[in-house]
């Protein structure tokens, strides 16, 4: 090892300097990008479970459901609009357009830019959203508020890793899914509140209240330092060598900024990472950027953050039950978060996927149990209080499993395994097919409700079986491991180690190569159990 570097438990080189409050503040405005996304993701089923809205916008949506309880008809079908479903999910395409753009932008331009662009874009589309007088203009709204989340998503986790302190590195990436479980509480809480007002305008407030953590980050965008990283990356290397002393709180930052331009000059020597990461060697990231993410939205877990007010009042709850269930649930999601944050490096990730994964399950499977029990496959019937009560409960330690696995993970996983020269690439990849599958669940949920009725429920239960299996057969666990080091751990899998061949396994010029057997920091002892 060469002299003046310790290489950690927790992750990295540890380079002099400390989590200085400069370096967390920034880190907390940044991670109010994830309060957006999380607006966005609460205030859309609570908005379109307000009838005044539905009558306003969608009156056919608004006619069937009256007409369904009148005439104790199909519950399952009474929201049942593609154009319902199109506000939605309207916002997530435009996110997943919108992401490749901010690539560009964030690299060429920096940072900050991205995240100021996008949540000036958000207060456009707040704006429109709240004055709205037609559908058009109401997915006119939509479609800049997801234009706005495309570009704080690929931005904000780039900046959080590229500021944080390499040990605090998974704190503060799960700072950004807590900032994302925030977002959806207060997008619940406001819900609730704008429901009792009766002008019928509350769902307006709603909308518009979307500009409050816009103009959050547009404004703390203006004011945030741009990362050493990518200052350096755009020549600006006086720059960055002042702002990295600053952000550590130390004059001593030589090594670190030589190892930070050693990996800009690498990455440049890549001329096209997309043909890159197509190769053999890059196979188990490629397969991981794909199917984490799209996995992370098969467990299901929209269906109860777009539509709980919906699904509750197809369960039978007045409007006002059926918001507040939808509140109860967004406060176990924020606390179920503050599990991972406490045990994911202790635990790992591996634990937490595979608990969590079990939890989701066996939830599921009674939800669509009691479902079924009580409406089979006619959607008609009464539901006792207790009874829909003990399904809310339910419907509760599932959020809670997600909250602590998939949902974090979903973000953490990826980000930290990719090497330095496909980064960027994999990133783009891992928030592309995220927006993706959201949409599609967005779009698909209440006519899948409407034709499955409550074997939906089985059916993303069968999702969830898939992908615990995947991660127990597939995933090596990576707590604890450094990123430069990462590409032992896949080395060291029983099925990934094929793609990689011997002369691929390096790791930083001046890491310790542990052995490999398993008595360094990657080996059996920490690997066993999915050699
Ligand atoms: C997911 C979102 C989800 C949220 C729930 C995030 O990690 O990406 O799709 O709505 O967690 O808390």
């Amino acid at each position: 090892m060469a002299v003046g570097v310790v290489v950690n438990a927790g992750g990295g080189k540890d380079y002099p300097g400390k989590l200085t409050m400069f370096v967390l503040f920034a880190c907390i405005v940044a991670a109010t990008g994830g309060l957006i996304f999380g607006y966005d993701i609460g205030i859309s089923g609570g908005v379109t479970s307000m009838n005044p809205f539905l009558m306003k916008f969608f009156p056919s949506v608004y006619h069937k459901e009256q007409e369904a309880e009148r005439n104790q008809s199909n519950q399952y079908c009474k929201f049942d609009s593609q154009l319902l479903t199109m506000f939605t999910s309207s916002l997530y395409l435009a996110a997943l357009v919108a992401s490749f753009f901010a690539a560009t932008v964030t690299r060429v331009a920096g940072r900050k830019w991205s995240m100021f662009g996008g949540g000036v874009t958000f207060l456009v589309g707040a704006a429109l959203n709240g004055a709205a007088k037609d559908v058009v203009m109401l997915i006119l709204g939509r479609v800049l508020l997801g234009i706005g989340v495309g570009f704080a998503n690929q931005a904000v986790p780039v900046y959080l890793s590229e500021m944080a302190p390499a040990r605090f590195r998974g704190m503060l990436n799960i700072g950004f899914q807590l900032m994302i479980t925030i977002g959806i509480l207060c997008a619940n809480l406001i819900n609730y509140g704008t429901s009792k007002i009766k002008g019928g305008w509350g769902w307006r407030v709603s909308l518009a209240l979307a500009a409050v953590p816009a103009a959050i980050i547009a404004v703390g965008a203006l004011f945030l330092p741009d990362t050493p990283n990518s200052l350096i990356d755009r020549g600006y290397t006086d720059d960055a060598k002042r702002m990295l002393k600053r952000v550590r709180g130390t004059e001593d930052v030589e090594e670190e900024y030589n190892d930070l331009v050693a990996a800009s000059e690498e990455s440049k020597l890549v001329a096209h990472p997309w043909r890159n990461i197509l190769q053999p060697r890059y196979r188990p990231q490629l397969v991981m950027a794909i199917a984490i993410p799209m996995f992370q939205q098969l467990t299901g877990i929209n269906v109860i953050m777009f539509y709980a007010p919906v699904l509750f009042k197809t369960l039978g709850f007045a409007d006002d039950a059926s918001l507040m269930s939808a509140v109860i649930t967004g406060l176990v999601n924020v606390f179920a978060t503050f599990v991972s944050i406490v045990t994911v490096d202790r635990l790992g990730r591996r634990k937490l996927f595979l608990q969590g994964g079990t939890q989701m399950l066996a939830c599921q499977i009674v939800v669509g149990s009691l479902i079924g029990a009580k409406f089979g496959f006619t959607g008609v019937a009464e539901i006792p209080k207790a009874y829909a009560a003990i399904v809310v409960l339910f419907i509760c330690a599932y959020v809670a499993g997600f909250a602590w696995s998939w949902g974090p993970l979903g973000w953490l996983v990826p980000s930290e395994i990719f090497p330095l020269e496909i980064r960027s690439a994999g990133q783009s990849i891992n928030v592309s097919v995220n927006m993706f599958c959201t949409f599609i669940i967005a779009q698909a949920f209440l006519p899948m409700l409407c034709r499955f009725k409550f074997i939906l429920f089985f059916f993303f239960g069968a999702w969830v079986v898939v992908m615990t299996i995947f991660v127990a057969l597939f995933l090596p666990e990576t707590k604890n491991v450094p990123i430069e080091e990462m590409v032992l751990v896949w080395k060291a899998h029983w099925y990934w180690g094929r793609f990689i061949r011997d002369e691929d396994v390096h790791v930083g010029a001046d890491l310790e190569m542990p052995s490999a057997n398993g008595n360094g920091k990657v080996g059996a002892g920490k690997l066993g159990g999915m050699q």
